[in-house]
């Protein structure tokens, strides 16, 4: 390249840069085809990835109760649950494409261990009150999370969470009602639902990510619109949502610090165990192995629906050509 040349292609970054800069201020929504920074694309491509990755893997913990569900009804809301966070997967997965990163990068650096899932969905699901817990709590947590996404600056991501929140929403009420049952049952199961949510709150909190001060990405991801809420904010906002639910469904949180504070407006609570937290992240939490495991078994054993979708779309492409 000569120099001139190299200096049109800087000033033309320059430019992008600018127009880049003045679409997210504006809070216009960057869409696949206009220029944006590497760093940028980077970071969706992670984050969208790593959404839906636990999207998929979030499916294990919750379908190893379909074949157990008390009743009929609960066993359809069940696998229609389980069925909405596949299709979750698949606009996620859908929406990082339009970044220009196929599904099967990312599916093989979630199987190599290069890509993260969210840390939840490494407990395990030790009764049917989990189900309930993970409704109300863990889908809880990621609406709270979520919702500000539907108004990310990428637009594909933000079209995507519209939907998936929607359906989250049900999820979440879902949960509180099979808990709100279990709640008013007998003894044992009212001490059932209490067990899950004892088991289930902690882990939920730390759905967040962690504290403001020590969250790597987070002034990047709120300058470029990305983020719209600390991490900090979003947990103390579900928390304040969740107290009086519990209230109403007759069932305790698990934190003697937790109460409501006058002067904030907003419930104090206690100290979040980090190195539980991090000892999950680096592979050590209770299913860590076995979730991973069971994906790329499915992935393998998958591998003949994949083959055979392909020869299809090829010869169709073929007898339409
Ligand atoms: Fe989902
Ligand atoms: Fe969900």
């Amino acid at each position: 390249m000569t120099t001139m040349a190299a200096d049109a292609g800087a000033q033309d970054t320059t430019a992008h840069e600018a127009d880049f800069d003045a679409a997210v201020a504006a809070d216009e929504r960057i869409e696949p085809r206009d220029w944006m920074p590497d760093a940028y694309r980077a970071t969706l491509v992670r984050q969208i990835a790593q959404h839906a990755h636990s999207e998929i893997i979030g499916m294990q913990p919750e379908a190893n109760w379909i074949t157990r569900a008390p009743s009929l009804r609960r066993k359809a809301i069940l696998m229609a649950k389980v069925q909405d966070e596949a299709g979750h997967g698949l606009y996620l997965y859908s929406a990082a494409e339009t970044l220009g990163t196929g599904r099967d990068e990312l599916l093989d650096k979630l199987h190599s261990g290069r890509q993260k899932y969210s840390s939840i969905f490494n407990y395990p699901t030790l009764t049917w009150a989990d189900v309930g817990a993970i409704g109300w709590l863990v889908d809880g947590a990621a609406i709270t999370n979520q919702v500000p996404l539907c108004r990310c600056s990428y637009g594909p991501y933000a079209r995507a969470m519209v939907r998936i929140c929607k359906e989250e929403s049900f999820h979440q009420r879902q949960g509180y009602e099979l808990l709100l049952a279990l709640s008013r049952g007998t003894e044992a199961q009212h001490a059932m639902a209490q067990d899950a949510v004892d088991r289930w709150w902690w882990p939920s909190l730390m759905m967040f990510g962690p504290p403001d001060a020590e969250s790597a990405h987070s002034a990047q991801s709120m300058a470029w619109k990305i983020k719209r809420h600390s991490n900090d904010e979003l947990r103390q906002r579900f928390v304040d949502i969740c107290v009086p639910q519990a209230a109403s469904l007759g069932l305790t949180l698990p934190d003697p610090g937790l109460r409501w504070n006058e002067e904030r407006g907003r419930h104090d609570f206690g100290a979040i165990d980090w190195t539980e937290f991090q000892e999950v992240l680096r592979g050590n939490g209770p299913c860590n192995d076995q979730r991973i495991g069971q994906r790329r078994r499915a992935h393998e054993e998958g591998a003949w629906v994949r083959e055979a979708a392909a020869a299809y779309a090829a010869k169709h492409g073929k007898a339409t050509a």
